[in-house]
């Protein structure tokens, strides 16, 4: 048997390649970054045939650095930013428009038109999902609305919809000679077409939204062979897992017992609860959604806090203010000041996602005297996203009946010291976090590794899994309270802004 797993991450910043031996352990990798593109204000696009040539790239850095060949990777996984979507001419390879980023709010009047019948929660029994600017469906039909030529080249069967696995896997696989346009049930159930129930695509949805079939990807497990790599240095390698990117970290996290969550710290936040077989429907504003499904085993199904802006609020504080130089700089900046100074920064900039699913809701920062200074911001910035996380954690909590004792964590945010205490702080809850860090990836290494036999079952990954480090809340209760309620008014601030 080879001796390693590899995993492609495709996110929303950037896109990675990373080699992983049987515990888990990283072995090699290589990251390169593509750019964000704004046309419009809240509009969020990236350049697809720019994030192939990146993938191409990782992957054949990846292994050089190690001198890594086809024999010694027993499959592949792919993980990817959810909702992102990819429409492309079968004939000629070539996206018919810039991918639309699941950050973009273009489709706010469709929203407003498709809830006229039936309200937000129209589909919500069906998908799991409220009616937001946020998944796959209305993004495709805004293309085949706005490109011209695009509607009938949809009908005439020449043009095929992705998220990122699949537009990858597809390339991967031969592209225009024979490439497999597979997706998984994770990736599916983010597009609100997929029906939670029966797994694959909905007539009704799909005569709604005024979709053809023909462009929709097959719907297969997130566990199983779908076919071989025919690019890069590892042509020959079988692709045997994907999942979406939050699906991949609760799998990287072995969450697999109902109950059992995990929040990852990345541009936004996603908060993850396994709860079983079955789909629980949210009453407090989360998302119902498909948590995995390994090979012919019956769905697990998850529910999900979605919070579109937290390391991504750390970026424009880098790229759009200049107040730092890297990423990290961030905590140094907050660490300048004792406290927030009573400023709150609500980045609501593609709206504000769970639990309020307000598409007109946008950024405030409230508080401000002159005392405030640029330490005060970052501080804010970086408290915002553990506040949204609590929000996140009391409607889980309310819809589930099950209390969190801790919160997993991961992510590259989980690297801010200040952050993870004033997280235990503001939850009143242990926070940890795993020795592996790499969940997403290591989550898509892990469901690949299961559908070729490189791990026997769910325990040999069960085994891979110990913290690293705990923060506990320190916090006075008053202390907490006072903050809680602050953020709370501050976020009323942001609402109804484009109304
Ligand atoms: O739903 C969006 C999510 O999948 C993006 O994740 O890690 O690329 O920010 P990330």
């Amino acid at each position: 048997m080879s001796a390693y797993i590899g995993a492609l991450d495709q996110g929303t910043t950037s896109t990675r390649f990373m080699v992983f031996d049987r515990h888990g352990r990283v072995v090699s990798m290589a990251q390169k970054e593509h750019e964000q593109i704004y046309p419009n204000p809240g509009w969020v696009e990236h350049d697809s045939l720019e994030i192939w040539r990146r993938t191409l790239e990782v992957v054949d850095e990846a292994c050089d650095a190690r001198g890594l060949r086809p024999k010694d990777f027993a499959a592949i996984g792919i993980t990817n930013q959810r909702e992102t979507t990819v429409v492309w001419n079968r004939e000629t390879g070539l996206p018919i428009y810039n991918a639309l980023v699941w950050q973009d709010t273009r489709v706010a009047d469709y929203v407003t038109r498709f809830a006229q019948e039936g309200g937000n929660s129209r589909f919500r029994e069906q998908t799991g999902l409220p009616l937001t600017t946020y998944f796959s469906g209305l993004k495709i039909r805004w293309l085949l609305d706005n490109v011209k030529g695009a509607r009938e080249d949809a009908s005439s069967g020449k043009l095929l919809f992705g998220n990122m696995d699949s537009y990858l896997l597809w390339n991967l696989t031969g592209g225009v000679n024979g490439g497999i346009h597979v997706t998984d049930v994770t990736n599916a159930s983010r597009t609100q077409l997929m029906n939670l129930a029966t797994l694959d695509w909905d007539p009704e949805l799909l005569t709604i939204f005024d979709i053809p079939r023909s462009m929709l990807p097959e719907v297969r497990s997130s566990s199983e062979v779908y076919g071989n790599l025919t690019r890069t240095h590892l042509s020959g390698v079988p692709i045997a897992g994907i999942l979406g990117d939050q699906h991949a970290a609760l799998v990287g996290q072995t969450c697999f017992k109902p109950g059992e969550a995990k929040n990852t710290y990345g541009t936004g936040c996603f908060l993850l609860l396994n709860t079983g077989e079955k789909p629980v429907i949210s009453k407090n504003g989360l998302l119902t959604t498909v948590a995995y499904k390994f090979g012919k085993e019956p769905a697990r199904y998850a529910l999900e806090g979605s919070i579109a802006i937290t390391g991504a609020l750390v970026q424009w504080i880098r790229d759009n203010l200049g107040l730092i130089q890297k990423s990290e700089d961030i905590e140094l900046l907050a660490n300048t000041v004792k406290d927030n100074g009573g400023v709150y920064f609500v980045p609501a900039f593609s709206g504000l996602y769970a639990p309020y699913w307000k598409d007109s809701a946008r950024g405030v920062i409230t508080g401000l005297t002159r005392y405030a200074n640029k330490g005060h911001i970052a501080r804010a910035a970086l408290e915002a996203t553990a506040y949204q996380t609590r929000e996140v954690v009391e409607a889980m909590e309310a819809d589930s009946g099950i209390s969190l004792e801790q919160l997993r964590t991961d992510g590259g945010m989980t690297a801010n010291d200040m952050l993870m205490q004033f997280q235990a702080d503001i939850l009143d809850r242990t926070v940890v976090r795993p020795v592996i860090k790499e969940t997403t990836a290591l989550g898509a290494a892990y469901a690949a590794g299961l559908a070729v036999g490189f791990y026997k079952d769910t325990d040999d990954l069960i085994a891979n899994w110990s913290i690293d480090r705990v923060w506990k809340p320190q916090m006075e209760g008053t202390q907490r309270d006072e903050h809680y309620k602050k953020w709370k008014r501050a976020v009323t601030r942001s609402f109804d802004w484009t109304d």
